[in-house]
């Protein structure tokens, strides 16, 4: 693969900013960050304006507005960043002839089954956020053919300040506590953004567009995974298992979020290690020691 220039949306974000960590440290590919400040995904003018001036070889787009409550509550801005950004962003690359890889997510599901969703179930989604985010996958095949769509599991990772960053979250929820209860009644599979960094690199140098869940192998439920990660931190407290309607949401956050990499494995790709070791890897190596 030659090597490439590529432009990532939402580079200050969690993921965005493992992206940009992952690209400069482990590959020869350059990048161009963008921030709220360079380009507003909001606005059209200033996303073609920005894109047409880099002319980048690819781009990554993981800026949104991943707060699922704030969507719920506000519609419009929901469809306005999640959506209408995207449909932006696919037709900027349509115009210039530039690979897109758009980050979606993992709640699209109706969230019954007991095993792990595939790209090959049907979408049902129940939050405005998965509504936002469905729509705009279906912008993005609609508009440009040369794209991957990856729709990634309950991320960690990123520095401590990360608002998305649910091991710090759950490290300053348990200090000088003795105990923490969270759900286990809802499912994922947790998935270290340098992990997902890795993989999306492969996908896009093996050059098979399409749609491709991106995890870490497991799923567990919310309580497992905040118990792996206070037992991974050293802190003496006691996780209780507790049903989901103990927390209150806006959001009709379906019961499980959890994927399968059906696609990598069907071409070969997937060696995605486990949630457990993933998590253990982020909190020993880099979690404890920016504290
Ligand atoms: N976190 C998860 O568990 C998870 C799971 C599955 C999929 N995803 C997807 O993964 C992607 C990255 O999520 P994340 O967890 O890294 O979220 P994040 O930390 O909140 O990052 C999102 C970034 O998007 C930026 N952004 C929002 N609105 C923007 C706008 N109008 N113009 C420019 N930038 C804007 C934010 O900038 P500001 O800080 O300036 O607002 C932020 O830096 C998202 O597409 C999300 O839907 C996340």
């Amino acid at each position: 693969m030659d090597k490439m220039t590529v432009l990532i949306t939402g580079s200050k974000g969690m993921l965005g900013s493992d992206l940009c960590q992952y690209l400069t440290s482990y590959t020869m590919h350059n990048i161009i960050p963008t921030s709220r400040k360079d380009m507003d995904i909001t606005k059209w003018e200033e996303v073609w304006n920005a894109i047409k001036k880099n002319q980048p070889d690819l781009i990554i787009h993981t800026a949104a507005e991943a707060n699922a409550d704030l969507c719920e509550e506000d519609p419009h801005h929901a469809f306005l960043t999640n959506t209408m950004s995207t449909q932006f962003i696919a037709t900027s690359c349509r115009n210039l002839n530039i690979p897109l890889v758009f980050i979606s997510t993992c709640g699209l599901f109706n969230g019954k089954k007991d095993s792990p969703y595939t790209e090959y179930d049907p979408l049902k989604p129940l939050t405005v956020y998965a509504k936002s985010k469905t729509k705009a996958e279906e912008a993005v095949r609609a508009i440009w053919g040369s794209h991957f769509i990856i729709r990634p599991g309950w991320l960690f990772g990123g520095n401590i300040e990360h608002r998305k960053n649910f091991v710090a979250k759950i490290y300053s929820e348990a200090k000088g506590k003795d105990e923490l209860v969270s759900a286990a009644d809802r499912f994922g599979s947790p998935t270290y953004t340098i992990d997902l960094a890795r993989k999306i690199i492969e996908v896009v140098e093996m050059g098979v567009y399409g749609t491709y869940h991106i995890a870490n192998f497991g799923m567990c439920s919310r309580f497992e995974y905040v118990s792996e990660i206070v037992k991974c931190i050293g802190l003496n407290i006691k996780i209780k298992p507790v049903d989901s309607s103990y927390f209150p949401r806006y959001a009709p956050v379906p019961a499980s979020e959890a994927l399968e990499n059906y696609n990598l494995n069907l071409m070969g790709l997937n060696d995605m290690r486990s949630w457990r070791e993933a998590l253990h890897d982020y909190i020993s190596a880099r979690f404890l020691r920016s504290l």
